[in-house]
């Protein structure tokens, strides 16, 4: 798809994405307040799923541990929550010229559902696109760590999703790297080094946006 045109005052639609563990939380705290000093706009710290009242509410449905889902209805629900939150917060934030900074996004559901969950790539990636398509991202940045690595950044498990087996986290590993053969806009960022080299090399994919 063409990039949408786009005038310098609408602010940007930023995404960081990668497994449980990778960085993102801490990445994008640093990476918004980098950008609110830089430009002087406001910015939006959004995650996923949550950040309106619908998202928030499916969040505490979907990551809690006492009753079943299945995987169909968990994408639907995933793909409800990020609809909600491009319409509600995401377009009327870009339009009134603030910059937008979303803890995961398409690739997450992607790896998760479609290839964890065994849903099948082409379906999820239909409802996503129709469904939760607009406004598009501006930027997608994937933080690539190795699983184990990940697994020893982020202690006990604790979640729903979190506490599936090491075989479900290994497809889900397994799912970004696939994501990013299918979208060659997707960047990958190496998130195995020191937080402050991450950070540097976020800055600079992220200064090719703002241009
Ligand atoms: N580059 C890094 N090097 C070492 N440790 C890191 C780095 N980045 C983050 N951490 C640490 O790893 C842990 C996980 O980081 P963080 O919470 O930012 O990941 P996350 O991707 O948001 O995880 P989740 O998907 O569970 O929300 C935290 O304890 C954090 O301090
Ligand atoms: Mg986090």
């Amino acid at each position: 798809m063409a990039p949408r045109a786009q005038s310098s005052d609408r602010g940007r639609f930023l995404v960081l994405d990668g497994i449980d563990g990778c960085g993102k939380s801490t990445q994008a705290d640093g990476l918004a307040r980098r950008l609110r000093l830089a430009s002087g706009r406001v910015v939006q710290h959004l995650r996923e799923p949550g950040s309106t009242a619908l998202g928030e509410g499916l969040r505490e449905l979907l990551l809690a541990r006492e009753h079943p889902i299945g995987a169909r209805a968990e994408t639907l629900l995933f793909a409800a929550a990020r609809a909600q939150m491009l319409e509600e917060l995401v377009e009327p934030a870009l339009a009134r010229g603030e910059h937008v900074v979303c803890e995961r996004f398409h690739p997450s559901t992607f790896a998760y559902q479609a290839v964890a969950g065994g849903l099948g790539e082409e379906a999820v990636l239909a409802l996503l696109r129709g469904w939760a398509g607009s406004p598009e991202p501006d930027l997608v940045l994937w933080l690539d760590l190795p699983l184990e690595r990940a697994l020893e950044r982020r202690g006990a498990a604790s979640d729903r999703i979190e506490r599936r087996d090491l075989d479900y986290q290994r497809a889900v590993a397994r799912g970004y790297a696939r994501y990013a053969e299918l979208d060659p806009r997707l960047v990958r960022i190496d998130a195995a080094a020191a937080p402050a080299q991450v950070a540097a090399a976020l800055d600079q994919e992220v200064a090719r946006v703002l241009g």
